[in-house]
């Protein structure tokens, strides 16, 4: 780094310890060359529903400060919050439901702005496997391989997912995979609460479009999110509940994600023991 070319005005020794910091948080991408405080952003106008953006760029957030926010934090605190997250899940819900087949809902998704995760990702993770599956599997968000192949659970905790499936004789042309999220939080954080929302009502009519007869939730976020409910993955995984598609009961099984497998393997015992119970199940499907 020469001097003058650097805009933070710091030494090559200090760069490189600030990248090193970087990557040992689980950063991995480059967005841009400065940091944006969006703490100091000013409300942006509401954005169109779905307008189908030619540049990808972020779109405003659509945020203003609350009695809440103004309450919560101490005075000359600049903080904002989201108040406009059901209003956003109202559209998304509205485009969605539109959607006649998966076909149609892929491509709204692909022209949907209101979830920022979609501009830093690098694709849309719609699905993989087979739409006539019996059995739909569904997860949190891809992953950094997810991203770049656009398919879902393709990396290392989809490699052990597919040793699972196979242990009870299923492979991607006996189940149908997606995620609650279609794209990669940045440096796999967990989604947020509002980005979770308004991704909800898509994964939720793909859902009613697989119309499958047994539903697999991977995973704590997915399993909280798609049952709503705030009972941990500890307590949910294993026992059989339901999910509402249309006027069906659906038996739904929520299980430990296989990246949490990988790092705790002690716990693939309950896995295999979920499997089991799921290849009972649907051996028992009428
Ligand atoms: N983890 C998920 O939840 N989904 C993927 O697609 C990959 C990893």
């Amino acid at each position: 780094m020469q001097d003058g070319m650097d805009p933070l005005n710091i030494s090559r020794a200090e760069a490189i310890a600030l990248l090193q910091y970087y990557a040992a948080a689980g950063v991995t991408e480059a967005l841009s060359d400065v940091s944006v405080n969006r703490y100091d952003l000013a409300p942006a106008p509401a954005q169109a529903a779905a307008a189908p953006s030619a540049v990808r760029s972020a779109p405003p957030a659509q945020t203003r400060t609350s009695p809440v926010a103004r309450s919560a934090f101490p005075a000359g605190a600049p903080r904002t919050i989201p108040l406009e997250q059901d209003a956003s899940a109202s559209i998304a819900r509205d485009i969605a439901a539109r959607c006649q087949s998966l076909d149609e809902l892929r491509e709204a998704l692909a022209a949907y702005d209101g979830c920022a995760l979609k501009f830093t990702a690098k694709n849309l993770v719609f699905s993989d496997g087979n739409p006539e599956a019996r059995i739909m599997l569904v997860g949190e968000a891809p992953g950094r391989d997810e991203d770049i192949q656009g398919l879902p659970f393709v990396g290392v905790s989809g490699q052990l997912l597919d040793r699972m499936l196979a242990s009870i004789g299923l492979d991607r042309t006996k189940v149908y995979i997606a995620n609650v999220l279609p794209w990669r939080p940045p440096g796999n954080r967990t989604p947020t609460p509002a980005e979770q929302a308004v991704c909800m009502p898509f994964i939720e009519r793909q859902i009613e479009l697989v119309d499958p007869d047994i539903l697999v939730f991977l995973g704590g976020v997915s399993a909280k999110q798609m049952l709503n409910t705030p009972e941990g993955i500890m307590k949910l995984r294993g026992r059989w509940t339901s999910y509402r598609i249309g006027s069906r009961d659906v038996p739904a099984l929520p299980v430990f994600h296989p990246a949490y497998l990988l790092r705790q393997p002690a716990q693939k015992r309950f896995a295999w023991r979920d499997f089991l119970s799921l290849k009972h199940k649907i051996e028992n499907l009428s």
